[in-house]
């Protein structure tokens, strides 16, 4: 029989490599997505079942009644690297209401096994908890929650706490669209002095300990919330990966090193403390999972 999964966030960058990878190996593949949500060009989802969800906890009862998913895939996260204050509906909404109506109808419907996705930045300066910014305490607050449920109701789960990520069709505004966009236009691009370390994680390493943690829940390994590191165990300054960048796709980019000051509570050491989930460790090194993307672009 196939195994069932449940997705959330499905949408999204993560949650769209890890959908395909799961129909990829035979699971019938659930994803809840909101009324709005746009299906990224570059994956089929054809043979994914989708449910929307209209804001109300008994809409994601339904769904989970009718999936009756071994495994629930919990991504969807509204990430914001700083808030402002017209932003703590959204973030509180998104990352802790929506979670927490989930783990009710997984409740309800005597389904207990979930992965959950975290985030390295609730430990600032490699502390056991230090949020970098509400977005990280909102991942927090949604941990602890998550913790009634594993200790009173018999709940397995898994966090992963991811780092950041990349890899092919990376719709999200960040570092390399932003390098390729100077490049091509030629416009200088000013940031930080760039000591800062990023630890980048290929997109299918990151799938890869979702699904090592799927297993893990489904052998019966788990008896609470597991808390995962999802690391390339090798962080590099941001100034050393913008020259990475530049020699792989033989382009050049003119960055005013200094022109921006650092972001308040900016990340400059990566959290080392986490553990490694068991059987994983990531296979694609930076410089061959940028060879792959970005040559010939
Ligand atoms: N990628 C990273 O580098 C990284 C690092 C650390 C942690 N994480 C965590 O990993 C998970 C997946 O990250 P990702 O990069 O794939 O995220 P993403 O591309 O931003 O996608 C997140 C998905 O969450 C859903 N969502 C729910 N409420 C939302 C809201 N208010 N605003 C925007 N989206 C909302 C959306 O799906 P629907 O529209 O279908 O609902 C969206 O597609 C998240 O939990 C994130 O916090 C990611």
């Amino acid at each position: 029989m196939n195994k069932i999964a449940l997705v959330t966030g499905a949408t999204g960058f993560v949650g769209s490599y890890l959908v395909k990878r799961l129909v990829q190996e035979g699971w019938q593949t659930h994803i809840i997505c909101r009324t709005d949500s746009s299906i990224p060009a570059f994956v089929e989802f054809d043979d994914v079942i989708k449910h929307f969800y209209d804001g109300a906890t008994d809409s994601i009862i339904q769904i989970v009644a009718d999936a009756k998913p071994d495994v629930v895939f919990h991504l969807a996260s509204l990430f914001l690297s700083q808030h402002e204050t017209k932003d703590v509906d959204a973030l509180i909404q998104s990352n802790i209401l929506f979670g927490t109506q989930l783990l009710d109808a997984m409740r309800v419907n005597n389904v207990r096994n979930l992965i959950n996705t975290g985030t390295s930045w609730q430990h600032y300066n490699n502390e056991d908890y230090n949020p970098v910014c509400l977005y990280a305490a909102t991942k927090q607050a949604f941990e602890a929650l998550l913790e009634y449920y594993v200790q009173a109701c018999e709940f397995k789960a898994i966090t992963l706490k991811l780092f950041d990520t990349y890899g092919p069709n990376d719709p999200r505004p960040k570092l390399f669209y932003l390098l390729n966009k100077a490049a091509k236009t030629g416009q200088p691009l000013d940031m930080s002095k760039g000591e800062q370390l990023i630890d980048l994680v290929h997109i299918d390493d990151v799938v890869e300990a979702f699904i090592i943690a799927s297993q893990r829940l489904l052998d019966n390994k788990v008896t609470r919330n597991e808390s995962y590191a999802v690391s390339s165990n090798n962080p590099i300054p941001l100034r050393e990966l913008v020259e990475l960048y530049a020699k792989i796709t033989e382009q050049t980019i003119n960055v005013n090193w200094g022109a921006r000051d650092y972001r308040y509570r900016e990340v400059m050491q990566t959290w080392i403390k986490g553990n490694e989930i068991e059987c994983w460790t990531p296979r694609i090194s930076l410089v061959d999972g940028m060879q792959k993307i970005f040559v010939n672009i």
